[in-house]
């Protein structure tokens, strides 16, 4: 049942700024609109273009915007925002949204920000208590804008800690996907000579055999670079340490790849036949464990490719260090190293379309029924509250940065 007080209570919080509210302008266009959903109020989603260096990727796309207009919602885009990943003004405009001239008007009007990067500086100064920030946040490593975030009193839901029924991260697994499905891509990039590279073919050709690549951790981003690598005709093997893991990718994908158990023996052995090695470890919650050294480096192949994505946590090999698009290889001892750590923004179509596939149903849900109560609906996105009202929601956050966190529900008045 809705609280409807709560729900009162979510149109009285924060600054209307302007008559475009449930009774302005905004319920004439739902009823223009014939909007086919059934929210329990209307809301102002709002949408800037991204500004941290080299993210070309947008909150909401347009079919995202078509579908929250189409409920009744009044969707604002900061001009240009979609530019990077392809989306003009004018689809956003076709899809119901209002395009506004700066992010300035775009944050002041909107109840709920939807983004894609943490806020930066300049942006968490315009954020303000009773208003909603839905994006990534990646608070952990981050005590600034924690304290910003704080101070601002916004009610910050970080799409990396929102939770689904199996225990996965819905809103990082299309990033791993995507940058998984690169690896390969960037990898075989990487070995061409001209590239410094040991100037092998992935697939090789009729009377000459394959790449052979090793994927250390068959997670997410394993499963997809091995079928993406195997695909283009390379010889492939994943390792993990979780023999459940193993079973399930045996299971699905048979004899596309091989699996082996990541024992020191085996890595070792498959790290010095490679030519190309993935790095795709994950140990949720702490930096990426150094599984291969710089003296091994030494016992692979000259020219050989190492795509470190677990780089974003550190790297998965001693000799990583974070690089960009701009000048995203460079070589030790020999070897290639490929370690962006950004990998989805060099396909920033891609990326934004199957981040606004995975993001449009609880961005929808949070307009249509207010935060509150999408939240004390579902655990899981309550489970992305990191911050309400000054308080810090997310324990893991807390014990990273020494601040004292408060439960969601009671932060949330529940
Ligand atoms: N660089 C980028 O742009 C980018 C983009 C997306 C994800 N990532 C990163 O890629 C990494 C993998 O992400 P994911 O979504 O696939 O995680 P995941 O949890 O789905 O998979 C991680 C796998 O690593 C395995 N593992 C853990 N320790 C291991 C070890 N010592 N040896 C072998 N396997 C081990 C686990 O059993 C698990 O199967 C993460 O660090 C993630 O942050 C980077």
């Amino acid at each position: 049942m809705e609280d409807v007080s709560l729900a009162a209570e979510r149109f009285t919080e924060g600054p209307v700024s302007d008559a475009t509210g449930p009774s302005g302008p905004l319920a004439s266009f739902a009823k223009r609109s014939g909007k086919v959903g059934n929210p329990e109020k209307t809301m102002r989603i709002g949408c800037p273009r991204e500004i941290k260096n080299q993210e070309y990727r947008v909150g909401i796309t347009p079919a995202a915007a078509r579908e929250a207009a189409g409920r009744g919602h009044d969707v604002l885009i900061e001009s240009g925002a979609g530019a990077g990943a392809g989306f003009p003004d004018a689809a956003y405009e076709a899809a119901g949204a209002r395009v506004l001239a700066t992010a300035e008007d775009v944050f002041a009007q909107a109840e709920m920000v939807v983004k894609v990067k943490e806020p930066q500086p300049v942006e968490r100064a315009r954020l303000r208590e009773g208003q909603i920030l839905f994006t990534y946040l990646h608070l952990a490593p981050d005590p600034d804008q924690t304290r910003d975030l704080l101070g601002s009193g916004v009610t910050a839901i970080a799409y990396e800690t929102v939770t689904d029924r199996s225990g996965g991260l819905p809103l990082l697994a299309p990033m791993s996907e995507v940058a998984g499905r690169l690896a390969p891509q960037v990898g075989a990039w990487t070995l061409q000579k001209a590239n410094g590279g040991r100037g092998v073919l992935m697939g090789g050709v009729p009377g000459v055999g394959p790449a052979k690549v090793a994927v250390i951790g068959g997670g997410v981003v394993g499963a997809q670079a091995a079928v993406i690598a195997s695909g283009m005709g390379a010889d492939v093997t994943v390792l993990d340490l979780s023999l459940p893991r193993l079973r399930h990718l045996d299971d699905v994908f048979g004899e596309r790849f091989r699996t082996r158990y990541a024992s020191k023996d085996n890595t070792e052995e498959l790290v010095a036949e490679a030519d190309m090695v993935i790095g795709a470890v994950l140990i949720p919650g702490a930096a990426a464990p150094k599984l291969v050294s710089r003296a091994q480096l030494s016992t692979m192949k000259p020219g050989a490719a190492i795509v470190d994505v677990a780089i974003d946590q550190g790297g998965c090999f001693e000799t990583s260090k974070p690089t960009t698009h701009d000048d995203p290889v460079y070589e030790v001892d020999g070897i290639m190293h490929y370690c962006v750590a950004n990998m989805p923004g060099a396909v920033a179509r891609t990326a934004t379309i199957a981040l606004g596939n995975a993001t449009m149903p609880f961005m929808l849900a949070l307009a249509d029924k207010g935060w509150r109560k999408a939240c004390g609906d579902d655990p899981h996105l309550m489970a992305g509250l990191n911050t309400h009202a000054g308080h810090l929601t997310y324990a893991a956050v807390g014990k990273a940065l020494g601040i004292e966190t408060v439960e969601p529900r009671e932060a949330a008045g529940m």
